[in-house]
This record gives C-alpha cells, structure tokens and sequence, in this order.
C-alpha cells in the first residue's frame, strides 16, 4: 500500500517502519510538513526547547588518511596545515567556558603527530581546569587501547561517523586501506569503554543511493548511538570528487526529521554544512528535529585552514560573536541555547 499519514504516525509512535515504506518516506516530499512538525512534538517531548551547544576546537588540519570527499586528505597539496598546541586549545577552552560551554570538541584530521600520549596530556589538563565540562574526541580510527587511554585521561564522548553503512558505497568514497568493518568496529569499541558515542553520515554524498541511507539507519539502530551527526555532503575542488553534486538540504532536514522520529533521544546537532548549503539551513534543521548546535571555539586565524569543503560559514567570526549569532538564530527557530553538560536522555 502506498505511504500515507498513518505511516508517519507509526513512525513517531513506533519509532520504525519497514524498509519499503522508508523507501517512500525518503524520496517523497509530499510528507514534510507533518514529518517535520512531528519530529519538532517528539522533540519537545524530550528535550523541550533546549538546545546544547558544543564548542568545537578543531586542532589540526594534518591527515594521513585519504578519503575521497574531505578536502584535508593528504594527496590535497594545496592545504596549507596546520596544528594547535596544548597551550591554545587550553584558551580556546577558557573563553568557551566563559561564554557558557560545558562540552569542548576536539576535531582533527588522523595527525599522526598528536600520539596517545601527547593527546592524553592534552585531555587530562583539559579535565583538570574543566572539571565540570564533557570532553569530546574527533580524531577518528584508533585502537582500543588508545581509546581506552584517552578516556582514562578524562575525555567522555567520541564522535565518528561511520559514514555509509553499505560495503560498496564504503569503497567507493574511501582509498583501498580502509575499510567499514574497521570503522564500525571502532565505534563498537568506543561503546564498550564507556564512551557516550555519536556516528553519522553525509547525505548526498557521491554515488548514495536510497538503500543506502535505509542501511545507514539500519545501522544506527545496532549501535544506539547517543548522537547522531549528519550533513550534507559538499564538494571541494582539491578531490577526486572535485565534479560532483553537492547533497540537498530537503534530502538532508528529511533525515533529520527521520532520526529524530527513530532515535526520539538522540542528540542530533544542525550542522556547519547544513547551514552552509543555505542561509537558513541550522534553523531549518532545528525545526526538523535537531537539539544541538556546535559553534567554533577555534582561533580565527585558522579557521578557514580547517577546509573540509567549500564555503565553510563562521570563518571570519570571534567565538563570542558565532555564539552571539547562533543564540539569535535559535531563538528565531523558536528555541533556547542552555549552558548544561548536556548529556542524553534515554
Ligand atoms: N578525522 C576524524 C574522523 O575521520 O572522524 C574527524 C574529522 S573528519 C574531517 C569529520 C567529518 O567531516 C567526517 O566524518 C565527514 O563526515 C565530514 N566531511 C568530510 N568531508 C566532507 C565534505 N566534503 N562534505 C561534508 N562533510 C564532510
Ligand atoms: Fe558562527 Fe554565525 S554561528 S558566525
């Protein structure tokens, strides 16, 4: 049978429905407004108008992984790298404590030069000055031995996205090196120390099909993850994908609304890339369902170093002035950023 507005209603009830139905869910527009204004019911039901902000500190540019959509990869030679000391992250993380932020995000490239040792040294003078703050890691595939260090170091979140959940899509945006098993097994890992994990993945991204995002949730549904991280994928001219489409932002504020109505307590951000793509794109993806915004905590001379894609927003702005324009905009959206730890609720 054809999709109807019950099957939305199952949706938000259920927390599911059968793969056929997603199928339609996902390329139809015809039910966006009840989807979104469902996923803004389930939304408020949870979290009410909170929305958590998470300062992002993105560290270093340098990568030695190759991954055919980021434009920090390393065969990018035009990148020109950079990398903080533990000094600067530490005052990046000040002036985010004054300005109200309670979780600091430490994003970077796979640098080989921040060992474990050198990131536990990091994290632990974190946690010392910051004793009521969550410390996030995004520094990608490590063993769980070195996960396992860091958390014993004071970091409580890691952020992964497994990116696709189909094998052969994996491959077609990832060099031969890498692989999903690995990706997932990492984050199962993550899961097993302890850590409050969040997976994702771009939509949109080059070569996606639609059994590929029903997979993608397939897999979230394994995992549980705490957040849910997705965005559209963005081209960059210094990659192999330097020709293909960027992702929608209907597709994207689709799945949001998808997730929220699948993982009712998940922390979802509206992403950088979603309000790259539009003007409007994180207030949009508020009111489809997300609960969390992540501001740039990092200096500003090298913001627009950390190029994942074209026409990155917030480059150019001091950290007070993104929390100033972000607490505007979600209170536009019809919502309230809250100086909490922010921590799930299942
Ligand atoms: N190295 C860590 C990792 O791999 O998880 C963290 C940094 S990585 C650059 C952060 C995320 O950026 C990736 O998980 C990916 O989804 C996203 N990303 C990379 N290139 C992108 C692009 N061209 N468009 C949109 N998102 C992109
Ligand atoms: Fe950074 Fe608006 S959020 S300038």
């Amino acid at each position: 049978m054809a999709l109807c507005e019950n099957d939305i209603y199952t949706l938000s009830n259920s927390g599911d429905l059968p793969d056929d139905k997603l199928y339609e869910l996902i390329s139809t527009d015809r039910f966006d407004s009840l989807l979104y204004s469902e996923a803004d019911r389930i939304r408020r039901e949870r979290y009410g108008d909170a929305v958590y902000i998470r300062g992002l500190i993105e560290f270093t540019n340098y990568c030695k992984n190759n991954c055919l959509y980021c434009g920090i990869r390393r065969d990018n030679k035009a990148a020109e790298r950079y990398r903080l000391d533990k000094e600067q992250i530490l005052s990046c993380c000040k002036e985010g404590y004054r300005l109200g932020f309670r979780t600091f995000v430490l994003q970077g490239g796979e640098d080989p030069y921040f060992t474990d040792e050198r990131i536990c040294d990091i994290v632990s003078a974190i946690r010392k000055e910051f004793a009521d703050c969550a410390i996030t890691l995004s520094i990608g595939e490590k063993s769980k031995e070195s996960y396992r260090a860091f958390f014993l170091a004071g970091a409580n979140r890691y952020l992964l996205r497994h990116e696709t959940a189909d094998n052969e899509h994996y491959q077609k945006l990832h060099p031969l090196e890498m692989s999903l098993e690995r990706r997932k097994q990492c984050l199962f890992d993550l899961k097993e120390i302890g850590y409050q994990v969040g997976s994702g993945f771009m939509v949109g991204s080059p070569y996606q099909t639609t059994e590929n995002l029903i997979a993608d949730l397939r897999f979230l549904q394994k995992l549980s993850p705490d957040m849910i991280g997705i965005g559209p994928y963005i081209t960059h001219k210094e990659t192999p994908f330097a020709d293909k489409q960027s992702g929608g932002l209907e597709l994207t504020l689709r799945m949001v609304a998808i997730l929220r109505l699948m993982f009712p307590y998940a922390l979802i951000p509206a992403t950088t890339a979603l309000g790259t793509i539009a003007p409007n794109g994180r207030e949009r993806g508020l009111k489809a369902g997300a609960n969390v915004v992540m501001p740039n905590l990092s200096p500003v001379g090298v913001r627009k170093l950390y190029e994942l894609y074209e026409n990155k927003i917030c480059t150019g702005e001091e950290a007070a002035q993104c929390v100033g324009c972000l607490d505007a905009r979600v209170r536009n959206a019809g919502y309230r950023i809250v100086t909490d730890i922010g921590n799930v609720k299942r």
